[in-house]
């Protein structure tokens, strides 16, 4: 037998390197390489000598969906489980991966289907308990408690389930493969054999996966470029919301969002989302409610923000839900464009229920929330602000601008700051005061004119 031989692998972002470095230079993280085993004598396979189609004879009807019994869900994977899909669920430990799943397997199994459920984490005693919790019997639910995935296609062939679920890839391994469960080598492996099984019985599949701070086990971020869908299972463990975000979907819109709450009974969905984004305070000095676009469906979502003097040298800028570089180009425009000197100011900024603000039509309403907290003067009551800002302090238009003004009517807004750019006759108001503006400038002296913001320099 050929001599083995290793490399170092991150277990973060599956950067490669041949000698073992404290930190990874692919994503930075400390002490996350670990020493994977190259097997050079893999058995080799026979050319299959497949028939071939052309592409216009592989048929295009539209693959049956079937849905999960969770809206959600079901929403954030563009409408159903696709048959023969490798979804990939990632989160962290005791965010809800294991309910979640279960109880979808639950619903699977009144609707008559059968779920195999391969359990390398949890012993079925375990899993019963859970059940029993949420009132789950499990007529047609198969827990297996298995990690070797030599064995997953034979567990296959008896049951003939109609889904399969994996807790977790992090738990289960190739024998072939000389790496411990959890390393990247045996993620990968698992994560390729699982799809193969897929695609060849046209099974859905879910692995669950887990994020972990350390990098002690290898994150599900290696395992994205080859499954065909992610859903982060996201949220506080201290609160009871939880986001599911689609970041890849090869079936459906990706960045769509879904929102379910942890109670006693399980999990269970969120129907009114701004419900968790909203706290309706008015007459705030720092608070700005903004639409965001989340997929294809508007959110309302407070955004409150603190300006005060810096005590040390250099002014600090902390920010939760919205990502550090953009704040700091915001502070730049606002400091620039309108003329707020925020060279000597400290800069905090929270965005309600956990929520992680990317749409860039909530530029305007965060800048517009500092501007109100540096004057300690409200906004407004009632008003949302949509637009992005450009880097001249340009205001621009945004998509789907009626749809995030019809959720704001709809929640009882009266007031909406509005990009000019957007043609004003196209839109339709239904019904609220808007006030288009241009640029940045405008937007806060137009708030000063409707009985908020004073501006005395
Ligand atoms: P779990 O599904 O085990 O998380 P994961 O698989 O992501 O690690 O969820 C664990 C947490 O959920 C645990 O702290 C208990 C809580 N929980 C509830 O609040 N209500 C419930 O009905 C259940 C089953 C769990
Ligand atoms: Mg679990």
């Amino acid at each position: 037998m050929a001599k083995e031989k290793s490399y170092f692998c991150c277990s973060e972002c599956g950067y490669q390197s041949p000698k073992q470095m404290g930190r990874c230079p692919g994503c930075n993280n400390w002490n996350t390489l670990t020493e994977e085993l190259i097997r050079p004598d893999r058995p080799k396979v026979a050319f299959p000598g497949r028939e071939l189609r052309a592409l216009i004879d592989v048929s295009g009807e539209e693959t049956m969906r079937f849905q999960s019994g969770n809206y959600e869900l079901d929403r954030v994977l563009g409408g159903g489980i696709v048959p023969g899909s490798l979804i990939l669920l990632g989160g962290e430990p005791g965010i809800g991966k294991s309910t979640l799943l279960l109880q979808i397997a639950d619903y699977l199994d009144k609707a008559g289907k059968k779920v195999l459920y391969l359990s390398g984490e949890e012993s079925s005693r375990q899993i019963k308990m859970r059940a029993d919790r949420l009132g789950i019997d499990g007529r047609n639910i198969y827990i297996i408690n298995e990690a070797n995935l030599d064995f997953l296609a034979g567990y296959i062939d008896q049951i003939k389930p109609d889904l399969v679920i994996v807790d977790s890839i992090q738990t289960v391994y190739i024998p072939e493969i000389g790496s411990i469960p959890g390393s990247v080598a045996q993620l990968r492996e698992s994560a390729a054999r699982v799809m193969e099984i897929a695609k060849k019985t046209d099974l859905p599949f879910v692995l669950i996966g887990h994020v972990t701070k350390e990098g002690a086990i290898a994150g599900p971020k290696v395992l994205e470029h080859l499954v065909d869908t992610v859903i982060y299972f996201e949220g506080d463990t201290n609160n009871f919301y939880r986001i599911l975000r689609t970041v890849k979907n090869r079936f459906g819109p990706a960045n769509e969002m879904g929102i379910l709450e942890m109670s006693g009974q399980g999990l269970i969905e969120v129907d009114n989302p701004s419900r968790i984004f909203l706290r309706h305070r008015h007459g705030l000095p720092g608070l700005a409610v903004v639409a965001s676009f989340e997929g294809t469906r508007p959110i309302l979502v407070e955004v409150e923000a603190l300006v005060v003097p810096s005590v040390i040298g250099y002014p600090r800028r902390m920010a939760s839900g919205i990502e550090g570089n953009r704040l700091s180009l915001l502070v730049a425009v606002l400091e620039k464009r309108g003329g707020l000197s925020m060279g000597n100011k400290d800069v905090y900024i929270k965005v309600a229920g956990g929520a992680s603000l990317k749409d860039p039509a909530t530029d305007l309403g965060v800048a517009l929330a500092m501007a109100s907290s540096f004057y300690d003067t409200p906004l407004p009551s009632g008003s949302i602000v949509v637009g992005e800002l450009g880097l001249s302090g340009e205001v621009r238009s945004v998509s789907n601008l009626t749809l995030r003004l019809k959720e704001a009517k709809k929640l009882g807004f009266v007031r909406a700051l509005i990009p000019n750019e957007t043609g004003q006759e196209a839109v339709n108001t239904l019904g609220l005061e808007v006030i288009p503006v241009d640029t940045l400038a405008e937007a806060l002296i137009k708030n000063r004119h409707n009985g908020g913001m004073h501006f005395e320099g």
